[in-house]
């Protein structure tokens, strides 16, 4: 954030150039005069404190063509700011010198695409990282990033650190290896279960790798932290972590060892969290926005914490393992697991037939007694038998009854104090209880049984169902609440489905599938009062801290660029995060000169135009090249040949592009500037 005014701004004019260089953006924030903050070259402008500053550029005054978007972009960020006037600042264009990168031949450079993905591969991310070589698997769930994926991954990471430092957060570095006796104290070590990865070193103390890290950053906190006067502070890290997932899949996306940017922020009060949580919110939707993703904020489960301080950031992708309830009318936005379902705005019809007991031999599954009885599933109320033991002993049998096309929301009927937590009761439970086998069990129960009754909302408003007898082999038909069983409890139990009204009562709601790439969390005094984490107010009472976590899956952010852009030819990335912005391919670098000395000139004048161009100067064919450089994902394409030399020109082709384009040798660089600009 710009701290204090700035006499002047400078405004790149190769600006769109810089977004994808960090070198240069770092090497600019080491100049004399410029603030710190000031950086994100994609938004054009920079706040410089001295008129001397010397950026190793020629700078002069101009007009600047559009000063309404520099000045909106300021107020959007620098809210203790006032730029200088309403009239245009005086806006300075600087030229840069090129900072030299390493000359990217792919004859140096360590390529090793594969033409078929391996079988076990599941999901298309996966497939093309491991085809164009940018991971190599070592384990489950465990990957080596070669040089072509971790160019990628550097790219996501800068985006991520540059708006982190931005938003004002300090990076530090834990350490992988913690001793578990923090897990003790703050109690989560029983509870983490085998995702948890333990062992012991030689002098038999136990340590953890650590899958995340409250409680060293609450220790770390506790230790240094000791006035409010020291409050607010946000610490973050970009760290491999480990999770012994049950099921790694999907390549990076879930995996046993993953690389996340994780920020824990620590606080006098409540309200400062809050007001630093929505610094991050703002923050992660401009990171997302940077790295060129179609994305959602939606509301998330705070589990054990409760309240509403959570939202989990995701990319948009069928193949996502998230289901998110959207409004388009409202843009309400939530994660399924949260999404209520409201109760059916009609009242519940009068009975109208008897209650009758159906032969349905054989037919256990909802669906299965709707097609016998020839009747629609909404008409059959499903029985889900489940058992609570709490610490404390005592345990509940109850059912929960949902409607037969509705599913349950284990997540929501967790929350219940009654249920929680629950498990789905065993065969031999179900028999004990209800003297009849899982198929056939329902809520009419007759006097006497200890058993509790909960009913989906929408079960509640039903009349006339059809539920299983409790006798093997048949099922109630004709059903009615209050006549034939006792009013249920009620209770929202179901996952919300596409056309549920919206929770906030404007619109429907529609399911999209997502990727979580991010989480953020008001974790308020969790760990900190269990880990102590206190300060000493200003009359020198002692509180415990408000604190908050702030997670981005670095890696999977990788895998979920990519389930968001491919095509059967390979990886399309968005410019930011793409591995080389543009690739030239020469037609006989190793038999004719003409096309040697041109392509060797052009990558010249793209690299010193700080370009991140990649010369494939291998003895291959054409045809291979060209897979190569698409199945990578490498946004263009300049293609050198002799024929269209002899005219001075060169072809281009866009990754996405239907066709290619002559054009003149000498007009290049404008041209791809022109292109890395508007992308
Ligand atoms: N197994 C994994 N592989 C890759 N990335 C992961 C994995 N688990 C979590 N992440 C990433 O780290 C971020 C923060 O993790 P967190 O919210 O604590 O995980 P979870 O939602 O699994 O509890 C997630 O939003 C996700 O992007
Ligand atoms: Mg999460």
């Amino acid at each position: 954030m710009l701290r204090q005014k700035p006499d002047f701004l400078v405004q790149f004019a190769v600006h769109g150039l810089l977004r994808r260089f960090a070198a240069l953006d770092a090497a600019l924030r080491k100049l004399p005069g410029m603030l710190p903050y000031a950086l994100t070259p994609e938004n054009l402008v920079f706040g410089v404190t001295k008129n001397d500053a010397d950026v190793r550029a020629k700078a002069f005054a101009v007009e600047h063509e559009n000063p309404a978007k520099i000045k909106s972009y300021l107020d959007s960020f620098t809210k203790a700011v006032q730029v200088q006037s309403e009239a245009p600042p005086a806006c300075k264009i600087a030229f840069f010198q090129r900072i030299q990168e390493h000359p990217m031949r792919t004859s140096r450079f360590f390529f090793t695409t594969l033409k078929e993905a391996p079988a076990d591969a599941e999901v298309v991310s996966q497939k093309l990282m491991l085809r164009a070589g940018y991971i190599k698997r070592a384990a489950a769930g465990i990957y080596t990033w070669m040089p072509l994926g971790l160019r990628v991954l550097r790219k996501v990471e800068n985006i991520v650190r540059e708006e982190m430092n931005r938003a004002g957060a300090l990076e530090l570095l834990m350490p992988a290896v913690q001793p578990f006796e923090l897990w003790e104290e703050s109690g989560r070590g029983p509870a983490y279960g085998p995702e948890l990865l333990r062992f012991k070193d030689r002098h038999q103390r136990d340590f953890v790798i650590g899958p995340t890290h409250e409680e060293v950053i609450t220790d770390v906190v506790r230790r240094d932290v000791k006035s409010y006067r020291q409050l607010p502070i946000h610490l973050y890290q970009i760290q491999s972590k480990f999770r012994d997932e049950i099921r790694p899949r999907f390549g990076v996306m879930r995996g046993r060892e993953f690389l996340m940017k994780d920020g824990y922020s620590f606080h006098a009060s409540f309200a400062d969290l809050q007001r630093e949580y929505d610094n991050m919110y703002a923050t992660y939707s401009r990171i997302f926005t940077r790295l060129g993703l179609k994305f959602r904020a939606v509301a998330a489960d705070t589990g054990a914490i409760g309240g509403t301080g959570s939202h989990e950031f995701h990319v948009l992708a069928d193949s996502g393992e998230d289901a998110i309830a959207y409004c388009a009318q409202s843009a309400y936005a939530a994660n399924v697991e949260l999404a209520e379902a409201l109760a059916p705005a009609a009242p519940r019809a009068a009975a109208t037939t008897a209650m009758n007991k159906v032969a349905t031999p054989g037919k256990t599954a909802c669906a299965e007694v709707a097609e016998f009885l020839g009747v629609g599933l909404e008409r059959i109320v499903k029985s889900i038998a489940v058992v609570t033991e709490p610490e404390d002993g005592g345990k509940t049998f109850a059912l929960l009854l949902l409607r037969g096309d509705h599913e349950l929301n284990e997540v929501k009927a967790g929350k219940l104090a009654a249920l929680a937590p629950f498990r789905f009761a065993s065969e031999t439970e179900v028999e004990e209880h209800l003297g009849c086998k899982p198929g056939y069990i329902g809520p009419v129960l007759g006097g006497g049984r200890n058993i509790r009754v909960i009913a989906d909302r929408s079960v509640a408003a039903m009349s006339d169902f059809i539920c299983g007898a409790n006798e093997g082999g048949h099922h109630l038909f004709g059903v009615n609440f209050a006549r034939d069983l006792p009013e249920p409890e009620v209770a929202d139990l179901r996952q919300v489905v596409a056309g549920d009204p919206s929770p906030d009562g404007q619109g429907q709601l529609d399911i999209l599938r997502g990727i979580e790439v991010g989480h953020i969390f008001q974790l308020r005094q969790k760990y900190a009062a269990a880990l102590n984490c206190a300060y000493l107010d200003e009359n020198g009472k002692s509180q415990i801290m408000e604190m908050g976590c702030y997670g981005i899956g670095v890696s999977r952010i990788v895998g979920a660029a990519i389930e968001q852009g491919n095509d059967e030819r390979g990886i399309v990335l968005p410019a930011a995060i793409a591995p080389f912005d543009v690739c030239i391919v020469p037609m006989g670098y190793h038999k004719s000169d003409a096309v040697r000395a041109e392509a060797d000139r052009l990558y010249e004048t793209l690299a010193a135009a700080a370009i991140d161009a990649v010369l494939d100067d291998r003895n291959e064919r054409p045809g291979v090249m060209f897979a190569d450089m698409e199945l990578i994902g490498i946004p263009h394409r300049i293609v050198i040949g002799e024929r269209g030399l002899k005219d001075g020109q060169v072809e281009y082709k866009g990754r996405q592009d239907g066709e290619a384009t002559m054009l003149a040798a000498d007009d290049i660089l404008a041209f791809i500037q022109k292109k890395l600009c508007a992308g």
